[in-house]
Order: C-alpha cells, then sequence, then structure tokens
C-alpha cells in the first residue's frame, strides 16, 4: 500500500517537473499530451498500466477504463470524460484543470476516443 502511495508521488513530482519543459516542445499535440500526463495510469496502449489498475483496484465499485473497449466508449459521453480530466477522482487521478488548457483537454478527449481504432 504504502508503495503505491510512494510510487504516486514520486511520478507526480517527475510530471509536475518534467510538464512544463515538454508542453513548451510539442504545444498541443494529443499524443504527447497523452504520453506526458497520462500514461503512467493509462499506458501506451490505453488498456491501463498496473499502476492505474491498481489506484482503481484501492476503491470500492470503481472500475478502471479500457480506452480499446469499445463497449466502453460508447457508455461514455465527451462530457463524462472532460470532467474527469478536470477534476479527476480523489486518490486516483489528479485533477488536470489547472494544467492543462480547455483546448488541450478537448484534444485529449478526442485521443482517447481514437484508441479502439488504433
Ligand atoms: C495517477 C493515475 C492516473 C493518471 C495520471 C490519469 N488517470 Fe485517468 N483514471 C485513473 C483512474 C484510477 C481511473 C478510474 C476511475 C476513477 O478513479 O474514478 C481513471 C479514469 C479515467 C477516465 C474514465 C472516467 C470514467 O468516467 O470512467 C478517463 C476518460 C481518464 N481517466 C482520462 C485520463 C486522461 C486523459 C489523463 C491524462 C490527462 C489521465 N486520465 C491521467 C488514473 C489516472
Amino acid at each position: 500500500m504504502s508503495n503505491i502511495i510512494f510510487a504516486v508521488m514520486f511520478i507526480y513530482c517527475v510530471i509536475l517537473f518534467v510538464c512544463p519543459v515538454r508542453n513548451a516542445v510539442a504545444g498541443a499535440d494529443a499524443g504527447s499530451l497523452f504520453k506526458t500526463h497520462c500514461i503512467v495510469c493509462h499506458g501506451e496502449d490505453g488498456r491501463g498500466t498496473d499502476l492505474g489498475k491498481q489506484l482503481a483496484a484501492m476503491a470500492e465499485g470503481v472500475e478502471f477504463p479500457d480506452f480499446t473497449s469499445a463497449d466502453w466508449q460508447a457508455k461514455k459521453t465527451d462530457e463524462r470524460m472532460i470532467e474527469q480530466i478536470k477534476n479527476g477522482s480523489p486518490d486516483r487521478m489528479f485533477p488536470f484543470k489547472d494544467k492543462l488548457s480547455e483546448e488541450e483537454i478537448n484534444v485529449l478527449v478526442v485521443y482517447v476516443r481514437g484508441f479502439p481504432s488504433r
């Protein structure tokens, strides 16, 4: 348990330091945004990493999304995704509303939508 918390804090720190530099270089490129901010938990292939799955497993009734699943995509609205990215969920996914612009968040939703056909 404490290992997971440590891992999350460590990754969070890395992200905080790396982001401004990466963003300046990458602009609003969807793939780079996803790699920079989301990949640690959601994985490059969108199916989720062990860390992401473990974080979801710590809370009861929380399902970790597989972005490649057409069923999952069909159940989620863009609004729901935008809300999740902006506000996150306590102890699991941190909020990105202060880190990403509206445009970057919209670009990420489109990117997440693209996983089933990738
Ligand atoms: C520290 C780990 C972590 C990071 C980083 C992270 N997520 Fe998540 N995300 C989660 C977990 C865990 C869930 C499962 C749902 C929950 O916790 O309520 C989730 C759920 C989601 C969902 C589904 C919400 C729903 O209603 O089912 C979307 C969409 C999402 N994340 C997008 C993103 C995007 C885009 C990024 C990058 C900007 C990102 N996540 C970064 C951990 C993370």
